[in-house]
């Protein structure tokens, strides 16, 4: 029996102007547009293959080698119903195509950094999810149209379809049909830009970023000044940056983004703590290391995970600051992954 196959990789990405917030929670639809960076596939990413054939008698998913349910997981429902009926729609119109539409599926996908690091997977899962289902299927669509698939599986997973600066258009229409992932400037454009991640602890967020962000929308009246008089410019700001490759506005509006961030989960009834105590003191070793100009900047997700983005050149000094105040961390210089087994120690 024939068997179809695809297998791809997709990279993490790391907002700077961050997403928060939905305004549709069923299409995914944002509140707010968004900026990201790529990160180079050599860092962190996910890895899936996916076979269709007539031999399988039902829908099957493998993540990291642990078997998990699919008809559980909406979205991922959705992602496969999209872009079933796309390959359903090529298949009509020529008859000659194999009848992959209708042929049950099984999907593995796995992570090259540990699935206990505490860091954001979705975004590269989902990405290389409807990727690969794109290319088993022979999806005539460009980047821009799979990342408004991507989205129903995980908003941030849009940007992942682009490498190098991506901003997630957040759209008007109620369809979601012009909510998607643009590409600001390939990956060429700035390659001194380095990222380093600091792994502080590999527990799991308390709070998931779904049910975060819509307690966040229902109760923080910061969100609402953030969504109408900030994201705004700050995006024309951001993007001016980084075509002008400019290190320190990049840098000043990445803190300042992740700042406000966190402050609207402060704003939150009741509040959302994503940052601990050595998150915070990341924080203030950055912003020390920057007294005399902007050499490094941080930003923090749903968790107290620290992304580090700074050009080539200050990585090692970084690193040796940071391995000042926290002995005990070891570095992975091929994942740019700064960690402990367990967690940092506090200063
Ligand atoms: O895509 P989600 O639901 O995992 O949300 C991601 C939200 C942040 O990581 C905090 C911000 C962002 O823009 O990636």
């Amino acid at each position: 029996m024939t068997v179809f196959e695809a297998t791809c990789t997709a990279p993490v990405n790391i907002a700077v102007v961050k997403y928060w917030g939905k305004r549709d929670t069923s299409l995914i639809l944002p509140t707010n547009s968004s900026l990201s960076v790529t990160l180079s596939q050599d860092q962190l990413h996910s890895k899936t293959t996916i076979r269709a054939s007539a031999d399988f008698t039902s829908d099957r998913l493998w993540l990291n080698g642990i078997e998990e349910s699919i008809e559980k997981n909406k979205r991922l429902v959705a992602c496969l119903r999209e872009t079933r009926a796309l390959r359903a729609q090529i298949e009509e119109k020529d008859a000659s195509l194999p009848k992959l539409a209708s042929l049950k599926i099984h999907i593995c996908s796995e992570n090259n950094f540990p699935t206990a690091a505490g860091l954001a997977s979705s975004a590269s899962g989902y990405a290389c999810l409807v990727y690969t289902l794109s290319q088993l299927f022979q999806l005539p669509l460009d980047a821009s149209d799979l990342s408004i698939v991507a989205r129903q599986g995980s908003g941030s997973a849009c940007r992942s379809l682009f490498g190098g600066f991506v901003a997630w258009e957040m759209g008007e229409k109620a369809d979601g049909s012009d909510s998607k992932a643009v590409q600001i400037a390939p990956e060429t454009h700035w390659p001194d830009l380095q990222a380093m991640i600091c792994v502080v602890s590999d527990e799991k967020k308390g709070t998931s970023s779904t049910e975060g962000m819509q307690l966040t929308v229902k109760t923080s009246a910061l969100l609402q000044h953030r969504i109408k008089e900030v994201v705004p410019k700050r995006m024309e700001e951001m993007i001016a940056a980084i075509r002008n490759k400019d290190f320190p506005k990049f840098a000043e509006l990445t803190m300042q983004d992740s700042n406000q961030f966190h402050a609207v989960c402060l704003d939150t009834y009741p509040p959302i703590f994503y940052m601990n105590d050595i998150s915070r003191a990341i924080i203030r070793i950055i912003t020390e290391y920057n007294k005399d100009g902007v050499k490094a900047a941080y930003t923090f997700d749903a968790g107290p995970n620290a992304v580090i983005y700074a050009p080539e050149k200050n990585m090692a000094e970084i690193y040796a600051v940071l391995s000042h105040f926290f002995p005990g961390a070891t570095f992975d210089d091929s994942l740019g992954l700064l960690s402990k087994t367990s967690t940092l120690p506090p200063l």
